[in-house]
Order: C-alpha cells, then sequence, then structure tokens
C-alpha cells in the first residue's frame, strides 16, 4: 500500500505494539517538518475518531488550525513505532489552540484516538505533552466537553465553567442580503453568544457577512449550507428576550431553508425558553471545563 493510504490505518491486530514505551508522541510542528506529507494524515485521522462520513469540506483542517490559533509545539500525535520512517500508524491526536483574547488560558481544539486503542492511556498522554510544552504565559488549560466526556475531564482533573448550546433555525426570508464586514468591528455592545475573537478574525474574507441593527450585531460566516453565528451582540441591553427577538429579525433577512447556527448561547432555561418559543433547537450542548497547571 502507497505511505500515503497508510497514515491512519492501524496496526493488525498487534496489541504489542501498545507497550507504551514503544509508542512515540509526535509534535505537530515536528510532523509538519518530518512526514513526506506534513500534517496531510490528519484529517483522515479526524475522520476516524470523530465520524462525519467525509462531510467536511476538502482542506477545513489548516482552516481550522488558523482560526483556533493551533499551536502546533503543543498539539500532537501519538503513533506507533516508524520500522518504516514513511509508514507509522498515527493512533490519536490532541489539538491545542493559545488564542490571545483567552490568555493565559490554552484551549482543546480537538482531541481523538481511534476506537480500537480507547480506554489505553492515549489521551492522557496527550494531555501530558501538552502540559510539558505549553508556552510559559499559560498556566490553564479550557476544553468544550461534550455531556458524555465530562467525567473523563473531572477525571482528568478538569473543573466545569459554565455550559453553552449551539442552536438551529431556518431561514424564513427570500434572500440572503447580508453586508460585507468591511466596517464592523467587535467590541461593538453587549456580548449575548461568542465563539472566539480569533476565528471570526481568521475567517476567509469571503465567507464573513455582518447583520446588523440600531439594536444588534450578528457576525457570521457561510459554513458549507449554513450560517453561523459567531458572535452576537445587543447595543444596550444584556436582556436576553430581547436578544431572541433580534435574532428572529435576522432569520427573516435569511433566504428560506437556510440553516442558521447560533454559537456559544447560555445554556440556560430562561436563555433557552426565550429561543424555544421562537422554534430554535438546541443542536448540541457542551460545558467548558478549566484545569490549572
Ligand atoms: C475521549 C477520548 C479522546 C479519550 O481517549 P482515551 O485514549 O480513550 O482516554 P484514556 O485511556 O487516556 O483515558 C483517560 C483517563 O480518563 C478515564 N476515563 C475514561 N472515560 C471515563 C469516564 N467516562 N469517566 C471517568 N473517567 C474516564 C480513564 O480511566 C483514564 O484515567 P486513568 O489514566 O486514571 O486510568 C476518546 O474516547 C475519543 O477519541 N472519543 C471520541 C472523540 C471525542 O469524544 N473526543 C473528545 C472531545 S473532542
Amino acid at each position: 500500500m502507497p505511505a500515503d493510504l497508510c497514515e491512519s490505518r492501524e496496526p493488525g491486530g498487534d496489541d504489542a505494539l501498545l507497550d507504551s514505551s514503544e509508542l512515540e508522541t509526535v509534535s505537530l510542528a515536528r510532523l509538519a517538518l518530518t512526514h513526506p506529507r506534513g500534517l496531510a494524515g490528519l484529517e483522515p485521522l479526524f475522520e476516524r475518531t470523530h465520524g462525519g462520513g467525509g462531510a467536511r469540506n476538502p482542506g477545513w483542517l489548516p482552516i481550522k488550525l488558523k482560526r483556533e490559533c493551533v499551536d502546533l509545539n503543543a498539539s500532537c500525535v501519538v503513533r506507533t513505532p516508524s520500522v518504516d520512517a514513511r509508514d507509522p500508524a498515527w493512533l490519536g491526536f490532541a489539538l491545542v489552540g493559545t488564542p490571545p483574547s483567552l490568555a493565559p488560558c490554552a484551549r482543546m481544539s480537538g482531541m481523538g484516538v481511534v476506537p480500537r486503542y480507547r480506554g489505553r492511556g492515549l489521551a492522557r498522554r496527550m494531555l501530558a505533552h501538552i502540559q510539558r510544552t505549553l508556552p510559559s504565559t499559560h498556566d490553564k488549560l479550557r476544553c468544550l466537553s461534550e455531556p458524555h466526556n465530562r467525567s473523563m475531564y473531572a477525571h482528568l482533573g478538569f473543573e466545569e465553567s459554565h455550559n453553552i448550546a449551539t442552536l438551529l433555525h431556518f431561514g424564513a426570508g427570500a434572500d440572503t442580503a447580508l453586508a460585507e464586514p468591511r466596517d464592523a468591528r467587535p467590541g461593538h455592545g453587549e456580548v449575548i453568544a461568542q465563539w472566539l475573537d480569533e476565528t471570526w478574525t481568521h475567517s476567509p474574507i469571503e465567507s464573513k457577512r455582518v447583520w446588523q441593527t440600531d439594536d444588534g450585531r450578528a457576525y457570521l460566516t457561510r459554513e458549507g449550507c449554513s450560517l453561523l453565528v459567531h458572535r452576537f451582540e445587543l447595543a444596550d441591553t444584556s436582556e436576553i428576550e430581547r436578544g431572541a427577538l433580534i435574532l428572529d429579525r435576522l432569520r427573516a433577512s435569511v433566504e428560506q431553508g437556510t440553516p442558521v447556527l447560533v454559537y456559544g448561547w447560555p445554556d440556560d432555561p430562561d436563555a433557552l425558553r426565550s429561543m424555544d418559543h421562537r422554534g430554535w433547537k438546541v443542536a448540541q450542548r457542551a460545558c467548558v471545563m478549566v484545569r490549572n497547571y
């Protein structure tokens, strides 16, 4: 099999390979310099650990690395010993970002282990690599845990901070006539929902749109067929009911049937009720968890 096709394969049934002293933890910085295809093997590895059936757009990984300020020294892959240096099997990865807006907190951008090798200490090993290699300016690590992973992160020393939800509804208008972001600047008002400043700043310019009224402003990007609200702010109030009303006006400006996602909505009963009344559904829930180093 050509080396290109082997990067994320599982080694054939030889559990002796999992003697942890034989596995290698390699930073993405080193892989980028020494591997024949650089980081290209990460995309198929991600598909195998997280699924998705090839639904992601080709080339999504470099965009993610940039948007989420991924630190290539602290991020890593665990692989089998390189008998043939061009043909090691990649068993797991951990991506960690150091977006300036969160400093001195670093942020997990994704971690996965291929199903057959879960429960054998690979995640713990990759977190130890992160702890050793994070810049000295960073003494905290934050992750976004889906409900089923909470107890694992708690076991690994993370404490719950707050809960967020991603909301979904559909455009109800005739056209998607949203403005280009030329004049928009973050920091306009009271922020109700937000991803990272950097994910917006580093999104491709052609994908960015802004929608604004006198009362509020939304920063959006086109992600495949959906529109994603990265940041939503109100001009002079933080009243959640008012925000829900304004997001419905945004929806009325988006072409009928286009999925509209709002990231980082507060996951508390009042905040969710105000959106539920208007037909918004929770697409995903997560808990922000933090550990100190
Ligand atoms: C989550 C995931 C990365 C964990 O990787 P892993 O290599 O199986 O994890 P480890 O074997 O290193 O386990 C880490 C520790 O957590 C513990 N643990 C695992 N699941 C646990 C749970 N549900 N509750 C409490 N502790 C748990 C393990 O016992 C281990 O502790 P120990 O070292 O003291 O024995 C892996 O299951 C995975 O890829 N899942 C799918 C993708 C995903 O959900 N990624 C995370 C969010 S992006």
